[in-house]
């Protein structure tokens, strides 16, 4: 009597496809049947981890024990991140705020776990990273997506976010900048009034600070410049090249710290050790990093100049992150269809807008600058041989 299988998944788990990652999958299997395919659909540095990073991680393993650490990370890492608040942003952050966590992936988790209800409502902007739209459903809490576009530059106003709580009222909000897809930069004044709004509406506010050191231009301000309440999420994966080692780190307001412990000792233990040591050791590869960087405003001015001629539209201000956002050239049919006639004919791959915008995004695509230049320069070319494109 016990044969018969469940016949169902959880209604919770029914969340949008991660599509940007289902390109990258088909991508990967045009490479591995060895096609010269470049890839511009997922938002991770070509560039290697740091020598220092390698060094410090393989001294720490010749000394053999790899172990749980606290579930709130190793005391080193953690004293270091605040450091580094004092160092970037002249803002003083205590240690014990600090979590490590795997990724800003469960940074998100933890965050929403701890700060909100089942039913609660959390206001984002669309287009927007789609995992907070699904990590958000997964946990029962609505996100409240808030259209942004050509005509406010892409950026989630306070005035528009005020609008939306009159009308239903809203107990978190969450903002990321630099944004993906779009890569624009949120104004520090602009910050400063939505961070003032959250606090005096007792709203919770996330800021998802994963792209910070990734701007051109444009300063980036933390959201602990303006306030001590908001909940920063960061991570080790973007400025750092660090995707592979799933780690990063929250900076929580004093009230949350002790229940993002209790929920994180049961969900994950504690973020993986070596990648705690890697960490902190990257901290000293700023040289390196910016280094890298440089390569990324090389792959941004390249792009600048070639999206317009190619027929691409309404493209978002290429401030910061590493992505452009764009309506897609007409003539091509939508954006999937798009993405899958680059594919097979340039062997370029692009993510098409669904993933961040399930309104608008049937029309836009996002490409990310994240490679070597040399590859993104190749995929240009591809790209302007494609027939229809710009000729
Ligand atoms: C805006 C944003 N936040 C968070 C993440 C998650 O990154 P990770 O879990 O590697 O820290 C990404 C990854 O692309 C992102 O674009």
């Amino acid at each position: 009597m016990y044969d018969t299988p469940p016949s169902k998944a959880s209604r919770r788990s029914d969340v949008d496809p991660f599509r940007a990652m289902d390109v990258m999958a088909a991508a990967n299997r045009m490479i591995a049947a060895g096609r010269d395919v470049i890839s511009l659909a997922v938002g991770q540095p070509s560039a290697h981890v740091p020598r220092v990073v390698a060094d410090t991680v393989s001294d720490f393993l010749g000394k053999g024990r790899v172990g749980y650490t606290d579930a709130l990370g190793r005391v080193g890492l953690r004293t270091r991140i605040a450091r580094h608040y004092a160092e970037t942003y002249g803002v003083d952050v205590s240690p014990d705020r600090v979590m490590v966590t795997t990724g800003s992936s469960a940074g998100f988790n933890l965050a929403f776990l701890t700060a909100f209800d089942v039913g609660d409502r959390v206001a984002i902007a669309t287009p927007g990273y789609p995992a907070y739209r699904n990590i958000l459903k997964a946990l029962g809490i609505e996100p409240v997506e808030i259209p942004v576009g050509p005509e406010d530059d892409y950026i989630l106003s306070a005035g528009a976010l005020a609008r939306v709580h009159r009308e239903t009222p809203i107990q978190g909000v969450l903002i990321a900048s630099p944004a993906n897809p779009t890569g624009t930069v949120t104004p520090p004044e602009e910050l400063k009034r939505l961070v003032e709004f959250a606090d005096e509406g007792g709203i919770v506010f996330v800021s998802d600070e994963i792209y910070h050191g990734l701007a051109f231009g444009p300063e980036t301000s933390s959201a602990l410049q303006f306030t001590n309440r908001a909940i920063v999420v960061n991570s080790f994966s973007k400025y750092y090249c660090m995707t592979g080692w799933r780690i990063g780190w929250l900076v929580l307001p004093p009230h949350l710290v002790r229940p993002a412990e209790r929920v994180g000792q049961s969900l994950y233990i504690s973020a993986p050790e070596l990648s705690q040591v890697g960490a902190e050791a990257v901290f000293g590869a700023t040289e390196e990093l910016e280094g890298i960087k440089l390569g990324y405003e090389r792959n941004r001015a390249l792009l600048s100049e070639a999206l317009p001629t190619l027929g691409f539209r309404d493209i978002a201000p290429i401030d910061g992150a590493f992505y452009a956002y764009a309506t897609i050239p007409d003539g091509f049919g939508d954006a999937s269809e798009f993405a899958r006639h680059l594919l097979e004919t340039a062997l370029v791959a692009a993510t098409p807008g669904l993933d961040f915008d399930l309104q608008r995004g049937h029309r836009t695509m996002r490409l990310s600058y994240a490679g070597d230049p040399a590859e993104i320069a190749e995929a240009v070319n591809r790209l302007r041989a494609v027939p229809g494109l710009g000729g």
